[in-house]
């Protein structure tokens, strides 16, 4: 194969090619990325899933119940631990929680509180220790400032020595003879570990710096169906995640457990800030999964709502939103660019209200405060009939061949349409007939080598098509392997941060995303795509040539590495370049824990007396040239 691209004729890329896409779903919130320790702090429940104890346990035989006080803690935190002291105790009773299937103790500050009612003189013990060998790691004693009267908060730090693993217990205990009244009702406990730029309540730091590594320059928040709610009235409520954690009730999320929501709408923000991304907020646009559609009288309210979450993020100090973001410590405002418009509203029942009137409610309304967002459809199936959509979202969840078929899809996208891939993931792996997913066929739980060699192709055909793409993003982010509804997902982890996953296709994303072409550059080859698939391109510093080779046939190493010749015009004979390739041993292999089947090789290439970067390309293999100058 051999390519010569012209210096000029491309086109711009939007600069924002790869971002990242997250919605709780697969314990990726809680349990995730957020940095709480403690699974159910806060015995928060709902009619979908009631409060519960689990997995909180006794400590030396206090009885342990939820109650729902006439005095609670608040009203978005209704439910709370009572702990009645038995008869006869000996020594420190109290509680412990197991974490999020484990809990990862470091010789590091943890911080921690709780709340507690009741008459209590004495300290309370927090401390982390085995919950097999029962080996203490630290502890911190508090002394007691509760009250029958009201609710306290109690805080603390701990640093305890390293625990050889996650099998790790955090308790808080106290003297049962100190307690007046026979009980202690306690609420909201908590503890954090050091988190991403130290910020309070913040991100798991082993997962951001994955998730830095992925270069990302967007993140679309908060789903998915995740935003919908599975059926009324549950959907995501911006309104209802900020502010003090004591103030957010949480609410029953789309993927089987309750959400906290202590990542919640300014989280969000910061997290964009931490990596530099740029937020596409998805806002609600009326429909839940069971089909329930709002009226066009109705759907009034939710539009209004929208704004009021707009002015809350964009607002100045002095509106009334703008003011509320200040009283919670951010007088700044953020600068929101992107809004989209509801999930995947192309699926189930909400079409054509969809069509009809919900998404023009939204946009002609944030349209006429915010003419500078740019309003984007929840899908591009009817995107063209709907007002000032010029860009919509495009899903595809689908097979490794599939998505090589959809190399020039973005070719054929009309010239006046942009897209959002929101969401992409080779699911299954190839059959013989063909063709796309079946939901009715078991996902991978890993994403597989080839499967990561088709979404190259896919992203490498998105380049291509730099001026009718915004970004790509793969879905569902991240995965916890001790509890997940989804596979396969870009990042997998547990408890325990040696045990992360960074899968073949984050390792192809990363490629791709850290070498970005501003401006794509035509070129003319002596031979079509395929097996090769490729892109080339500049931006201010270098010239750039991506490619990916991909034989349908699955008959690995069928062809001999692929000799391929690249020459950049403006590029003499003598430079230098440098040239990463991705490879893996088996198509249908894929990363686990403690296993990396990609194998990243960085040569440095020159260009012959002709100008031309030479190079053999192996099947089923992605690769970079970048060329200074
Ligand atoms: O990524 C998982 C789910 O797939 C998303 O929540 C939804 O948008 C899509 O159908």
């Amino acid at each position: 194969l051999s390519i010569s691209v012209a210096s000029s004729g491309g086109n711009q890329t939007s600069g924002k090619q790869y971002g990242i896409m997250f919605e709780d779903i697969n314990h990726s919130g809680d349990g995730g990325i957020y940095a709480e320790l403690i699974r159910n702090r806060a015995f928060q429940g709902s009619p979908v899933f009631p409060s519960m104890l689990d997995p909180w346990a006794s400590v030396n035989g206090a009885a342990l119940s939820l109650k729902n006080l006439s005095d609670a803690l608040s009203s978005a935190l209704p439910t709370s631990l009572h702990v009645a002291v038995g008869n006869g105790s000996d020594g420190p009773i109290g509680f412990a929680n197991p974490g999020w299937w484990g809990i990862d103790v470091k010789e590091q500050k943890y911080t921690g509180s709780f709340y507690v009612k009741g008459d209590y003189k004495g300290t309370f013990t927090a401390s982390l220790q085995s919950y097999l060998t029962n080996e203490a790691y630290g502890g911190v004693n508090i002394e007691s400032k509760a009250k029958s009267s009201e609710w306290v908060q109690h805080e603390f730090t701990i640093v305890p020595s390293n625990a050889p693993n996650i099998n790790n217990t955090f308790s808080i205990t106290f003297d049962p003879d100190g307690v007046k009244g026979g009980s202690l009702d306690f609420n909201l406990i908590s503890l954090f570990p050091p988190t991403y730029k130290n910020r309070p309540n913040g991100m798991r730091v082993d997962l951001m710096e994955l998730l830095a590594g992925l270069k990302p320059s967007f993140l679309r928040l908060p789903g998915g169906n995740n935003l919908e709610g599975n059926d009324p009235p549950y959907y995501w409520r911006w309104n209802e995640t900020i502010g003090p954690l004591e103030d957010r009730p949480g609410r029953p999320g789309t993927w089987g457990y309750e959400n906290t929501d202590g990542l919640g709408l300014i989280e969000y923000m910061n997290w964009c800030d931490d990596l530099g991304m740029e937020p596409i907020l998805a806002v609600w646009a009326g429909y839940y999964l069971d089909g329930t559609a709002l009226s066009n009288a109705s759907v009034q309210y939710y539009v209004q709502d929208a704004l009021h979450e707009l002015e809350f993020l964009m607002g100045s100090v002095d509106s009334e939103y703008g003011s509320l973001r200040a009283k919670l410590g951010y007088p700044k405002p953020w600068n929101i660019k992107y809004v989209e418009v509801g999930n995947e509203d192309n699926l189930g029942q909400g079409g054509s209200s969809y069509q009809s009137y919900r998404f023009d409610d939204f946009y002609y309304a944030i349209h006429a405060k915010y003419p500078d967002i740019l309003v984007i459809p929840s899908t591009v199936a009817y995107e063209s009939t709907l007002p000032g959509a010029s860009t919509g979202d495009y899903h595809q969840y689908t097979r490794p061949d599939y998505f090589v078929s959809q190399f020039n899809f973005f070719d054929h996208y009309p010239q006046n349409r942009t897209a959002l891939i929101g969401e992409y993931a080779a699911v299954q792996p190839n059959i013989a007939a063909g063709g796309g997913v079946n939901w009715d066929d078991p996902r991978w739980k890993f994403p597989y080598w080839i499967g990561t060699i088709g979404e190259a192709v896919f992203l490498i055909g998105a380049e291509r098509n730099a001026d009718k793409i915004l970004g790509a993003a793969y879905a569902p982010l991240f995965q916890n392997l001790n509890s997940y509804e989804w596979g396969p997902d870009l990042i997998s982890y547990t408890a325990d941060p040696a045990q992360d996953v960074k899968s073949t296709s984050y390792h192809m994303i990363q490629l791709l995303s850290s070498h970005r072409i501003a401006e794509t550059l035509p070129a003319t080859s002596d031979s079509g795509y395929g097996p090769v698939y490729w892109v080339a391109g500049k931006n201010d510093d270098s010239h750039i040539f991506k490619g990916a080779v991909y034989n349908s046939t699955e008959a690995y190493n069928s062809s001999a590495p692929v000799p391929v010749s690249v020459s950049f015009s403006g590029v003499s004979a003598g430079a230098s370049g440098a040239l990463t390739v991705l490879t893996a041993p088996a198509p249908y292999t894929h990363n686990d824990i403690g296993v990396n089947v990609v194998k990243t090789t960085t040569t440095h290439v020159s260009a012959g007396k002709d100008g031309a970067f030479s190079f053999h390309l192996p099947d089923y293999s992605v690769a970079v040239l970048e060329v200074r100058g």
